[in-house]
């Protein structure tokens, strides 16, 4: 009897034993059956910035059968690449990378490379000596956003002699180039259009207010603020008014995104023009991974569409069916 009772204890265990090893491998196969993403992001400088965040969240779900880890570099390139090289480590499936700056990527890419695994570059673009490096990009046309602002001034301010105040984004990424660029290429064009200054407001509100105080205060004078995203747009009207001058009358605000603030914005005429810059590319990437997931090849670069406000036409009806 003794006997039985040992044999059944020790086949009791062993069942439970199993039972255990059974329900560990099950969780191990849940997880498999994910898809892991490892995300660097730039950071959380802008409004275009989290609604970005949140639209690949929002795609990358568990409940779309997405792991996705983020990793926010507070705009610093170095911290990119650490986080590339501890999602190698990780061996995520895939990686996505929303790039600070163009250049410095060609070593942790090709560690990427190297460990089979591949990376979806969003937003802006980067410069490397072999485009086999990464799998696509997506994102904006920067120097068409550029062109459209201008193509604005031109019809807006016709002959005009405007003095423009010129805030830039991050020097270095394709925001800024392309956004200058096209600035460059309307002060060309234009014999009477001055450019008063220019400098870094870093994508960021504060700094955008910062600069147009600093410009008002050493009596720098301008009808134009072409401002390369809204949130620096933000912080010049703020100085505009906080100066007595008033954004739409005085002085011309010009800016990029559109984000759903600004656009409110555009719509009380404060911002003149905005030009959309789409930061919805969560479902985009997600098509991307579903269709390597499949074998297929996506395209190499897949620009997104997009449109711009200006303050004479929009309407509440307009913003109200925006997604961000
Ligand atoms: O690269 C896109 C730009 O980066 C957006 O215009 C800006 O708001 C963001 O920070």
């Amino acid at each position: 009897m003794k006997k039985f009772l040992m044999l059944t204890l020790v086949l009791m265990m062993g069942l439970l034993l199993c039972g255990c090893t059974d329900s560990r491998e099950a969780a191990d196969v849940e997880n498999e059956d994910f898809i892991v993403v490892g995300f660097s992001q730039v950071g959380a400088e802008s409004d275009w910035r989290v609604a970005n965040t949140l639209s690949m969240q929002q795609a990358l779900s568990e409940k779309n059968g997405y792991k996705l880890i983020i990793d926010d570099a507070q705009n610093k390139q170095e911290r990119q690449i650490t986080a590339i090289r501890n999602f190698i480590q990780q061996e995520v499936d895939y990686i996505v990378l929303a790039p600070t700056t163009e250049t410095g990527w060609d070593t942790v890419l090709a560690e990427a490379k190297a460990a089979g695994i591949p990376v979806i570059l969003v937003d802006r673009m980067i410069k490397v000596k072999d485009e086999e490096l990464f799998t696509c990009w997506v994102g904006s046309d920067f120097y068409l956003e550029g062109k459209k602002a201008v193509e604005w001034m031109e019809e807006y301010f016709g002959d005009r002699e405007i003095r423009i105040l010129h805030l830039q984004g991050n020097y270095g990424t394709t925001a800024q180039l392309g956004r200058t660029k096209g600035l460059d290429d309307g002060l060309a064009n234009n014999p009477g259009w001055t450019l008063v200054h220019r400098q870094s407001g870093e994508f960021v509100q504060g700094k955008g207010q910062e600069l147009v105080e600093e410009c008002i205060a050493g009596g720098i004078q301008f009808d134009v603020v072409y401002s390369e995203n809204d949130n620096m747009a933000y912080g010049a009207i703020d100085a505009l008014k906080a100066a007595g001058l008033t954004p739409g009358e005085d002085v011309f605000v010009v800016s990029f995104d559109a984000s759903h603030n600004a656009l409110q914005l555009t719509l009380a005429g404060e911002i003149s023009f905005d030009v959309e810059c789409n930061p919805l590319h969560g479902p985009r990437v997600e098509d991307i991974i579903q269709r390597l997931e499949k074998g297929s090849t996506p395209p190499k670069y897949t620009y997104v569409d997009e449109t711009a406000f200006d303050s004479e036409t929009i309407t509440q009806e307009m913003i109200d069916q925006r997604e961000y």
